[in-house]
């Protein structure tokens, strides 16, 4: 069988776009993300699921990306940071947040924080420090920047209770 013939066509959403491409089935989506589609801003940290540097949402619901295959994206919609950001590149709440609260450093892993942090708000897991700490557990920060990684998901989410 030649590499063509071994390739399936895909069709997904990718930050509100509609996107065909054929991929390989053993092509992981942070690959068909970075590599093939240039939406760099999803990271490859451990590529083996350990670190959640390339978490993005699949319809809503956060993966790791180097665990997922792309093919299981067809008919999906796909969230990466490039499309966490408001109208004209304004910073989403939870963006400004991690600026405010000094919650990165080198700033390699912010990318899968914040795509965790919007998931871990959504999903109503920021009763307390504890709980957002639990919730957040899959994202590693080499820089240990966690301090002000939770304190930017606990405001954010306040915020969006009292709005
Ligand atoms: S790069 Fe996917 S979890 Fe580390
Ligand atoms: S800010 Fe450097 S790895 Fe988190």
């Amino acid at each position: 069988m030649t590499r063509s013939e071994a390739l399936i066509d895909v069709s997904l959403q990718v930050n509100r776009r509609p996107v065909r491409l054929q991929v390989d089935p053993r092509e992981s989506l942070l690959d068909v993300l970075r590599e093939r589609l240039d939406l760099t801003g999803t990271k490859k940290g451990c590529d083996h699921g350990q670190c959640g540097a390339c978490t993005v949402h699949v319809d809503g619901r956060r993966v790791v990306s180097c665990l997922t295959p792309a093919v299981q994206a067809d008919g999906r919609s796909v969230t990466t940071i490039e499309g966490v950001c408001g109208p004209g590149g304004r910073l989403h709440p939870l963006q400004q947040a991690f600026i405010d609260h000094d919650a990165l450093q080198c700033g390699y892993c912010t990318p899968g924080q914040v795509m965790s942090g919007l998931a871990c708000i959504a999903e109503g897991h920021c009763d307390n420090d504890a709980e957002i700490r639990e919730y957040m557990s899959g994202n590693l920060c080499r820089c240990g920047a966690y301090v002000g990684i939770v304190a930017a998901i606990r405001e954010t989410a306040r915020n969006a209770e009292t709005r």
